[in-house]
């Protein structure tokens, strides 16, 4: 969604992070980066990839230039926006996992689309450099065919179509299904913690003609979970849901594959997106931003046993708010209260995100 510091600016700040952070306790919490824009175009991260079409997003992009000129532009951008040197930064300043996010078209595009495929050797070369480094992937299907969040970073900007036709969920599965056949064999060994079944679904309300019920969201998720956990021949391979933004509470005990269930799904990981630029948070102030992610907190590292909360990672959050950015106008460096205030806001959101006991919800966080 939103983010501000690129992942190598976020790892020299990491490199003089508190010791109270690397509290001991195994398994090591997540500590991650998303690596956005990246097998996904957002014109907001990379503005000189559109700059010569009036695009919004990468639909739009790819119409705009045909296909063989977008194939031509993204393979130039997927061969040079991260590199190996970038995995070796990011191990050295103690991240241990990636976020990857993918469209549905790097496997499965049809001719009236205007998207190209072509990401995946990319993706592949990641899920090695990683493995190489001793860290983790999250690969997360971040646009699904109409477009599950009508937001530019599932590549199509407009309505909320992938739930008013079957074939999206369908070709959503088929997608599913190569990635977990292809990140289960051997070769990767464990690397590939988890696939996210969908990125940021975005639900109608609570009303009766609700276009994207949760109950359709549910179904997608059941048939998503089936998918990897009989395709995943090692069972290394989390099934990774996003709580469509109904909170972490509401997945109390959550099943995907069992609707009686009255404990989590083994294998079930929960992604909850912690944003201070939208919506209502938007309008917080700092004492508020800091209540809210102590209150966040506290709910996070409550024992599994007692709420029933999943397995839950803050799979994106950043430092932009309603009222500020940590990007502002020339020389803001200088500005001393700015660089507590953002350091203080950081460093909260990253101890807040990580569990610091066995048994705790919280299992750790990826900055976006
Ligand atoms: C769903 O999409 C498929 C493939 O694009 C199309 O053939 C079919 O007519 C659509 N069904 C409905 C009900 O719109
Ligand atoms: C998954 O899709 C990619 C891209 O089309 C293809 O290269 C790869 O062989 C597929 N993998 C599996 C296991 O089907
Ligand atoms: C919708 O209703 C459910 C059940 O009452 C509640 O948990 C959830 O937070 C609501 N979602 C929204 C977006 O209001
Ligand atoms: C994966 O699932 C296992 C078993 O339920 C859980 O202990 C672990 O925390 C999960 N790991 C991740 C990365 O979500
Ligand atoms: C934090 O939680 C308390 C207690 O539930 C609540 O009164 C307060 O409004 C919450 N603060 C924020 C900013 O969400």
């Amino acid at each position: 969604m939103l983010g501000l510091l690129s992942a190598l600016a976020l790892a020299s700040l990491l490199t003089t992070w508190p010791e109270h952070v690397h509290a001991a306790y195994t398994p090591a919490p997540i500590r991650g980066v998303n690596l956005g824009g990246w097998l996904v175009t957002e014109q907001w991260i990379t503005p000189s990839l559109y700059r010569s079409t009036y695009a919004e997003d990468e639909w739009g992009l790819c119409n705009a230039f045909g296909k063989d000129r977008c194939s031509s532009v993204l393979n130039d951008h997927w061969g040079s926006f991260y590199s190996r040197d970038d995995f070796v930064d990011m191990a050295a300043a103690g991240l241990n996992s990636v976020r990857i996010p993918l469209g549905y078209w790097a496997v499965d595009v049809r001719d009236y689309e205007p998207f190209v495929s072509g990401q995946y050797p990319y993706l592949i070369q990641a899920v090695q450099w990683a493995r190489e480094l001793g860290m983790r992937v999250l690969i997360d299907l971040h646009g699904a065919p109409g477009s599950q969040n009508g937001q530019d970073n599932s590549g199509l900007i407009g309505p909320v179509l992938f739930p008013s036709n079957e074939t999206n969920a369908e070709r959503s599965i088929n997608v599913l299904r190569n990635l977990t056949e292809e990140f289960s064999q051997d070769m990767y060994g464990d690397t590939v913690m988890g696939i996210e079944l969908l990125n940021e679904p975005r639900l109608s309300s609570n009303g009766t003609d609700d276009d994207f019920p949760m109950a359709q969201l549910k179904n997608f998720y059941t048939d998503g979970a089936h998918t990897i956990r009989s395709n995943d021949i090692n069972d290394n391979i989390n099934v990774t849901v996003h709580d469509a933004f109904w909170g972490v509470s509401y997945w109390a005990n959550y099943d995907p594959t069992d609707s009686e269930a009255t404990s989590p799904a083994n294998m079930l990981t929960l992604d909850s997106h912690q944003y201070y630029a939208f919506a209502q948070q938007a309008a917080y102030n700092h004492d508020q931003i800091l209540e809210s992610i102590c209150n966040t907190s506290q709910q996070l590292k409550q024992p599994q046993q007692q709420t029933g909360i999943p397995p839950t990672l803050v799979g994106e959050f950043s430092l932009q708010t309603g009222s500020s950015s940590p990007h502002g106008s020339e020389g803001s460096d200088e500005d001393q209260a700015r660089r507590t205030w953002y350091r203080l806001f950081f460093e909260s959101q990253i101890v807040g995100y990580s569990p610091n006991d066995a048994g705790q919800s919280s299992i750790g966080w990826m900055y976006w």
